[in-house]
């Protein structure tokens, strides 16, 4: 007897292709995606009516939970306003105020739908502003799924080359010809890096990274690792550019550049900025942003760009966020979570580790070290994991897969103290049933 979400599946896949429109909706861990009905605070419904506390949060943009009040009622507004498209209005202009203020590095914004957009626009003003097409690219980070970047990322262990000779094309489709734009450095290395703006640094026009590698383990930067990247960079006419699609907002208003004190020149941000709705943006120095057309020659135009529905709800979104009370509750959140895992690990002596920077967490299976570099990530025990998802989303809690990588997790302001107990609860009677695997 099927249940009604393999019957969907079984259906869907007759006209999409795999029977999704993300390939990793496909879960590994469920063998079938996650067929939801509705959403409210930190809960998830499925279409078989179970409830789950939702500990995916939209792959980190959905910090305010599911339904939030003030969204709900920045969509009643988009409704009153008829939504009109393609048109300036002053909600963008106090948007881009807002965002100026708070991110260190902005002093121009432009928004776009997706992150993989946001890079995609960016890069291409980087290269314009300096006249250089190389892109210095750090490993196990994630920047988006376009040609000009999805490229020497996360080379499977098989594949990877110590020696870093060709950069890994990370799907059939992209020309192996953009390889040879890509120049891949280990996180975390500075010898690496001063190699490689040796090397490339006249060609070079960006080195990109994410500050926070939640797309890796959520790796963290060495003390004076940013720093360096900063100094190094600033020397050889490189623009540094932070990938903050999924670090921004969750620790701070700044986002890592302002967690770390380290401002680059430019940066992408999304995920939580649309509350939940289809909202990226991309920022920087005036002098690197002003190429863009209208006053410069760089293009950038779009349909849906800045389209007036994200725009409202990530007005609401910043003005919930500027609450007084909103980073401290998600820091009570963070220490709760952590000291839970960090408690459970250590009592049932598990060899995993758990990594966390805001509201957002990764856990590695098959080491007791926070690894500082890609390679050392191959340990990650990719099978149990995702026994470990789907036992966990049988009892209630719902992880996104990842297809069983040390990738992130995570929480909203909705989230409660009970919320997050009742996790920690879960996840130690499921990491208790595996202890022997770990
Ligand atoms: C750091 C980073 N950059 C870019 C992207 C791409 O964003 P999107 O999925 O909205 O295209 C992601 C998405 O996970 C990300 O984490």
């Amino acid at each position: 007897m099927m249940t009604d979400s393999q019957t969907h599946f079984a259906r869907a896949k007759q006209v999409l292709p795999g029977g999704v429109n993300s390939s990793t909706r496909l879960s590994k861990a469920l063998q079938m995606p996650f067929y939801a009905a509705r959403g409210r605070g930190s809960r998830v419904w499925d279409i078989e009516g179970r409830e789950f506390i939702d500990m995916s949060c939209a792959h980190g943009a959905g910090l305010l939970g599911n339904a939030h009040p003030a969204i709900d009622r920045a969509l009643q507004l988009a409704a009153e306003l008829g939504y009109v498209n393609a048109f300036e209005t002053p909600y963008h202009e106090e948007l881009a105020r807002l965002v100026c203020g708070h991110i260190p590095c902005a002093d121009r914004v432009r928004f776009c739908s997706a992150g993989s957009e946001a890079t995609l626009h960016l890069i291409r003003a980087c290269r314009g502003f300096t006249g250089r097409d190389k892109i210095i690219r750090v490993e196990g980070h994630f920047h988006g799924y376009h040609e000009l970047i999805y490229i020497g990322g996360h080379p499977p262990r098989d594949a990877f080359d110590g020696n870093r000779q060709t950069p890994y094309v990370e799907s059939p489709g992209i020309p192996k010809a953009f390889a040879e734009f890509i120049i891949p450095i280990p996180f975390n290395d500075r010898d690496a890096l001063q190699r490689a703006v040796e090397k490339h640094g006249r060609q070079s026009a960006i080195m990109i990274l994410e500050p926070v590698n939640y797309n890796c383990a959520g790796i963290k930067p060495e003390p004076g690792y940013l720093e360096f990247c900063r100094e190094i960079t600033r020397d050889a006419g490189i623009v540094l550019f932070f990938d903050e699609i999924q670090s921004v907002f969750k620790k701070s208003l700044g986002g890592a550049q302002q967690d770390f004190g380290v401002v680059p020149d430019v940066c992408t941000i999304g995920k939580s900025l649309g509350g939940g709705l289809p909202l990226s943006a991309f920022c920087g120095k005036a002098e690197i942003m002003d190429v863009f057309q209208p006053i410069g020659s760089v293009q950038h135009s779009g349909t849906f760009n800045a389209h007036l529905v994200p725009v409202l709800a990530g007005l609401a979104f910043l003005r919930e966020a500027m609450k007084p009370e909103f980073y401290p509750t998600l820091r009570q959140r963070e220490q709760q979570l952590h000291d839970g895992m960090q408690r459970i690990i250590e009592q049932h002596t598990l060899n995993m580790v758990v990594t966390h920077h805001g509201a957002r967490f990764n856990m590695v299976i098959g080491t007791r070290t926070p690894p500082v570099r890609y390679e050392q990530t191959f340990c990650h025990r990719t099978d149990v994991f995702l026994k470990i998802i789907r036992t966990c989303w049988e009892r209630g809690v719902y992880f996104h897969d990842y297809g069983g990588g040390p990738l992130h997790h995570g929480y909203s302001i909705q989230h409660s103290a009970e919320d997050i107990a009742q996790v920690l609860d879960v996840l130690e009677s499921v990491l208790i049933e595996f202890k022997d695997e770990i």
